[in-house]
């Protein structure tokens, strides 16, 4: 028996965790095992870290290489501890970013080897990958309103992503882009900026051509 393992990968502000949890409640309701898992995290170790990533009062002294290996530390955990497993035992597996965003931010936001970039993935990840990948696009300025909307609500202080420029972010996205174009087939282009509803629809549209009867 063989699962299903879909990500979820976009630039902030796309409304991917939304998303996630809505998949997840319809499969549920439809009789599928379906498990939701963040990265960075999803793991005890891995939420650790998460942690150290995005809060740590020194990050903002971290090299991307550094960074760079701790997601992708995260990532081999994760993908080790719980999504072979689970994809083993017949579940959808559905994970809120995966190896793609490595590439948008590590390689094309924070400028490393691409080529670099791609061996540590392999290494982290060795056979496991996405099935489908939904790409959640909203076009920079929407982005970045989202974040900076985000940022006011929370109040508290912006972590080391969200303090990072409008440039990188604009790399970021052209990163996302240049993934979708060289793999069409496993990476779906969706428009976030309709409703949580529409965006829904055309998800649950790819999903459900993919999926096997429950149970
Ligand atoms: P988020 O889960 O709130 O989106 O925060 C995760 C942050 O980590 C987000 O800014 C994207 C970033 N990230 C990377 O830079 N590389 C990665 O490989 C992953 C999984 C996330």
């Amino acid at each position: 028996m063989s699962g299903l393992f879909i990500t979820f990968e976009g630039t902030e502000g796309g409304g991917k965790s939304t998303q996630v949890a809505l998949l997840a409640d319809r499969l549920r309701k439809l009789g599928h095992r379906a498990r939701v898992l963040r990265e960075p995290g999803g793991t005890p170790i891995g939420e650790g870290i998460r942690h150290l990533l995005k809060h740590h009062p020194a990050n903002e002294v971290m090299m991307p290489e550094a960074e760079l290996l701790l997601m992708n530390a995260s990532r081999a955990q994760l993908v080790l501890e719980v999504i072979r497993p689970a994809l083993t035992a017949g579940e959808i597996v559905l994970c809120d970013r995966f190896y793609d965003s490595t590439t948008a931010y590590q390689g094309y936001g924070r400028q490393l080897n691409l080529d670099l970039v791609k061996s540590v993935i392999d290494f982290a990840v060795g056979r496991t990958r996405p099935h489908l990948t939904l790409l959640l696009h909203v076009p920079p300025p929407v982005s970045e309103a989202r974040r900076q909307a985000r940022q006011t609500a929370a109040g508290g202080p912006r972590d080391r992503f969200e303090e990072a420029d409008r440039a990188f972010f604009r790399r970021v996205e052209l990163g996302f882009q240049h993934i979708a174009e060289a793999e069409p087939e496993r990476v779906l282009v969706i428009d976030a900026t309709q409703s949580i509803e529409a965006v829904h629809d055309d998800i649950w549209r790819h999903v459900a051509a993919r999926l096997s009867p429950a149970g």
